[in-house]
């Protein structure tokens, strides 16, 4: 009796935690910023802000080994131009794991430039960099990470952008053993961003608000050692009744979107960069 209760309680917190509201007070902790990161309407809303004295940030209370997370942003609008809000998963230590979303801002009517990585084990360069298909700035938008055994996607609205299949059996090391925080700022990179430091942050325009709002989180949750889905394989039919996103793939129609979205809104992508590549693209490239 005892026992089945310590074992039914981590799954109940996490059913609890999917089916809840989302509230940024329970989910997150502002970290740094000196109070430009701001909690509001009851947890509804979460605002970072950026002056020239600092830039603000914060982080999930929790850590997830896999998952399908979605976040409503609704980015800095008007003048952006050398701030970038950055959106991503990571994990600790010098062989870290990380997946990106970062937002490069831009001058009044020019587009922001989505800008995607993809670490595993301390290891990046996988750039790809988009522009998208409305004014980021205007109104909240999804943005969201699916990250299960086989694949990360990033998607857009529901519309995928991108796809970083597993390719271990090419021997490139996917993320799939360290737990990953989600954390996200708000700074100053004028000295980068702006392609090489062209442009410079207009501090007239400070401060400078990214919003979040609409966190949610279908995602095992890492905690003393354990996944809330149990170790991997002992429960693949729990898995997949509980969690059909632990083998989601993408169908014919999100791969046509997919497809659309490469065509027409990519802007970089490392796996073309022959100048880059000299001596042959990453084996990731090569995986149809
Ligand atoms: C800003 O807009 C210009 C003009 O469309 C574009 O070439 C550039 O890539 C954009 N820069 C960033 C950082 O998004």
């Amino acid at each position: 009796m005892a026992s089945s209760l310590v074992f039914v309680t981590p799954f109940l917190v996490g059913l609890f935690m999917a089916a809840s509201a989302s509230n940024f007070y329970q989910d997150f902790d502002i970290t740094w910023g000196d109070g430009r990161g701001k909690i509001l309407n009851n947890g509804e809303l979460l605002t970072l802000g950026l002056d020239k004295a600092s830039g603000s940030g914060f982080q999930s209370k929790n850590e997830y080994l896999f998952g399908k997370i979605d976040m409503q942003l609704k980015l800095v609008p008007g003048n952006s131009a050398g701030t970038v809000t950055a959106y991503y998963l990571s994990s600790k230590g010098s062989t870290w794991d990380e997946i990106d979303y970062e937002f490069l801002g831009n001058l009044s009517g020019d587009p922001y430039t989505l800008h995607t990585n993809v670490f595993s084990q301390g290891k990046g360069n996988r750039e790809q960099q988009f522009h998208l298909w409305f004014d980021p700035t205007a109104d909240f938008h999804t943005y969201s990470i699916l990250w299960n055994p086989q694949r990360i996607v990033f998607s857009v609205d529901g519309t995928p952008i991108r796809e970083f299949k597993n390719a271990e059996s090419k021997g490139v090391p996917f993320p799939k053993n360290q737990p990953m925080r989600i954390y996200s700022s708000l700074w100053n990179a004028d000295d980068w961003a702006t392609r090489g430091g062209l442009i410079k942050t207009d501090w007239t325009q400070a401060p400078f608000t990214a919003s979040y709002r609409n966190f949610n989180a279908n995602a095992c949750v890492w905690s003393s050692g354990a996944s809330s889905c149990g170790s991997s394989g002992s429960s693949s039919s729990t898995s997949s009744t509980s969690s059909p996103w632990l083998s989601e793939e993408l169908d014919s129609t999100k791969q046509d979107r997919l497809k659309w979205v490469q065509d027409n809104y990519m802007i970089y992508n490392y796996c073309t960069d022959a100048k880059r590549f000299p001596q042959g693209f990453p084996p990731e490239c090569n995986m149809s």
